[in-house]
């Protein structure tokens, strides 16, 4: 096992973790019974402390086939490959389809944990399978669609736990992809987009040119990492009442041009990003963290904040957007404390705030 490693984190916040295991070639050395903690490449977590007393997992899978049926390509992962790059390589061999979901960073690992998603698809459309380590079993289980059950951000891996810690690590992904898949262009920019094209050419953009505007739109609203480091989403968009944001709609002035999302017969979803800046939160700032100037949805670390400060900076978010709208927000980002994972939105509830 190798020695202390500082934890890899889009937040760009010092953690150093005891020890690091690079799964699967060192899982001999994996101890169960001791805190760990399983990072792709931290482009979900936000860091508490500046030590992390466990053992740093990282999968380093990156095996990338692809097979193919008479109508579909079907394309098994490692877990360790970045995901954007693979969306290319993916597109360079013709296979479109999850072309929306350019630019998220993070490792295919990770991705069917928080279930990803941008301009209407998510990446629970094209799993089949998942393979992981159950760590409970001490052994590789393959898990259908329907047992990972996902949901919007959400699925089994968020939730199974072992010994409050992930009970799984996930190693590989298959992925399936219609091979006369259409472009998907119904969600908001995406949708003009999209009409201007077929006005002018008389078609739908190819699968490229929606992955080429997917980019566009996010560097031109989401601060890129390297520069300004941040965890895209800090919070989940808020599943409410259909009445609730009627009701917002008619009473609140901020909320007249509220968007709403359809999700269920009695529930819809809210823009949190639209919530927050119409209670004037964007470009608010406490040590170094800051709600993001052009996306109040991301909260970013301007300059050198600890990860309490990006705490309590979502604290005064969440019960900003609490006393204007009566509505709870939940984290998206997964909080790390010194010997584990911790709910989130408890964490919040308790932090004190000192300063
Ligand atoms: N809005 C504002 N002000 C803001 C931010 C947003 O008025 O500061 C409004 C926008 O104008 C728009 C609405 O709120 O009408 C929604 O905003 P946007 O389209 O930017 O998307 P979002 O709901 O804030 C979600 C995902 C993003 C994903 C985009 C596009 C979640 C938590 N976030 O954001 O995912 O890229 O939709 O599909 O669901 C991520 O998960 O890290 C992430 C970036």
């Amino acid at each position: 096992m190798s020695k202390q490693k500082l934890i890899p984190n889009t937040f760009a916040l010092k953690c150093i973790a005891d020890s690091s295991i690079a799964w699967p070639e060192q899982q001999n050395q994996f101890d169960k019974n001791q805190p760990y903690l399983v990072v792709g490449e931290g482009s979900n977590i936000l860091l508490l402390q500046e030590f992390f007393h466990g053992q740093l997992i990282q999968v380093n899978n990156s095996q990338f086939v692809v097979s193919q049926t008479q109508d579909a390509y079907i394309v098994e992962l490692g877990g360790g490959l970045n995901w954007h790059q693979t969306l290319v390589q993916l597109l360079e061999q013709g296979i479109q389809g999850a072309e929306n979901l350019a630019l998220i960073p993070g490792t295919v690992g990770a991705a069917p944990v928080q279930n990803i998603g941008a301009y209407g698809i998510e990446i629970a459309q094209f799993v089949v399978a998942v393979e992981a380590y159950d760590i409970q079993l001490e052994q590789r289980v393959k898990l259908t669609t329907e047992q990972c059950q996902f949901a919007y951000r959400d699925s089994i891996f968020k939730h199974q736990t072992y010994q409050s810690k992930s009970r799984f690590i996930i190693e590989t992904v298959w992925l399936k992809f219609a091979k006369n898949a259409q472009v998907v262009t119904e969600y908001g920019p995406l949708k003009q987009f999209a009409e201007d094209y077929q006005q002018q050419h008389g078609s739908l953009p190819a699968a490229t040119l929606v992955f080429d505007e997917v980019c566009r739109i996010r560097q031109s609203k989401l601060p890129d990492p390297k520069v300004l480091p941040n965890a895209g989403s800090f919070f989940k968009n808020p599943i409410v009442d259909k009445q609730h944001a009627q009701q917002l709609q008619q009473q609140n002035a901020h909320c007249a041009d509220m968007p709403i999302y359809p999700y269920s017969d009695n529930l819809v979803k809210l823009a949190a990003g639209f919530l927050i800046d119409k209670a004037g939160f964007k470009g608010l700032e406490h040590k170094g963290a800051k709600v993001h100037e052009l996306q109040a949805l991301v909260l970013v670390n301007n300059s050198q904040a600890k990860g309490t400060d990006i705490a309590k900076l979502a604290k005064r978010v969440c019960e900003k957007v609490e006393a204007e709208y009566q509505i709870k927000l939940q984290p998206e980002v997964r909080f790390i404390h010194e010997f584990a994972e911790v709910d989130a939105v408890e964490y919040l509830t308790e932090l004190v705030e000192v300063n």
